[in-house]
């Protein structure tokens, strides 16, 4: 879709979109990380400032791609500091889409100096559970500390013994609390390091949108579409 063929339903609007993977150190040279490219996230603070609206980008480790125009920009590594950032900005907006892959553990210890060969090689690397700052928004709205914000996950889905994508997507969506779910269907060449998207979109009110194979801007567009209704 052309930037000036959008519609600008998103004026007066702050909305912080979180992209990218967490790194989660284990020593100065290594970390515990995952394969998002940051590029759906981007996509969607792209097509969200040419609605209109003041966008909040944070972004963990996508230096190699073009930061959209118009939008600031923050740049993160860790799951903590994720949660820092978005705690911060999240104050007030009318949305937050958390587009980010948060790692869901942590190493436990970060040595100090790098891990050898030798002696003490390790054999296991202990972890600890990351926030999960999705669920610290809802908890936040519920509380009152945070008023009138739409808040939307996104959820990178397998099929396994116990269910298929959709029925952990819905299962995922009652047990986050968000106002809207974007489901991707992940494997197999889906979803991770490539330009297009494909899944669902799920609401709290219970009504699902099967989204069309496309560009990660056209599933941007969806996902505004959908959220723009859910605006206080
Ligand atoms: N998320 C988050 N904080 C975390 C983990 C995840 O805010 N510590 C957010 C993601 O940004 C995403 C949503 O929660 O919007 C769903 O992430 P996902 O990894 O699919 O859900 P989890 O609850 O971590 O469940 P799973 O065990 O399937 O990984
Ligand atoms: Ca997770």
């Amino acid at each position: 879709e052309r930037a000036d063929a959008l519609p600008r339903d998103l004026t007066g609007r702050r909305v912080v979109i979180t992209a990218g993977g967490t790194r989660e150190p284990l020593d100065p040279v290594r970390f515990l990380g995952n394969r998002s490219s940051g590029k759906q996230g981007y996509a969607l603070a792209r097509v969200a400032a040419q609605r209109g609206a003041q966008v909040t980008l944070i972004a963990g480790n996508t230096i190699e791609l073009a930061p959209p125009a118009a939008v600031d920009l923050v740049h993160i590594t860790t799951a903590d500091q994720l949660k820092t950032a978005v705690d911060k900005h999240a104050l007030g907006a009318d949305a937050v889409i958390m587009a980010a892959a948060v790692a869901d553990f942590r190493p436990t210890h970060v040595a100090a100096a790098k891990i050898k060969k030798g002696a003490d090689e390790p054999d296991v690397i202990p972890l600890t559970k990351n926030e999960d700052i999705l669920a610290g928004l809802v908890h936040a709205r519920t509380e009152g500390r945070l008023t009138d914000t739409a808040i939307v996950g996104f959820a990178a889905e397998t099929g396994d013994d116990n269910g298929d994508v959709l029925t952990h997507a819905r299962a995922k969506l009652a047990r986050k609390g968000c106002d809207l779910l974007v489901v991707n269907a992940v494997g197999e060449g889906k979803a991770f390091e490539v330009d297009t998207n494909d899944g669902w979109l799920l609401g709290a009110d219970g009504t699902e949108q099967a989204l069309d194979h496309g560009s990660k801007a056209l599933l941007a567009s969806r996902v505004l579409d959908a959220l723009v209704p859910l605006l206080r």
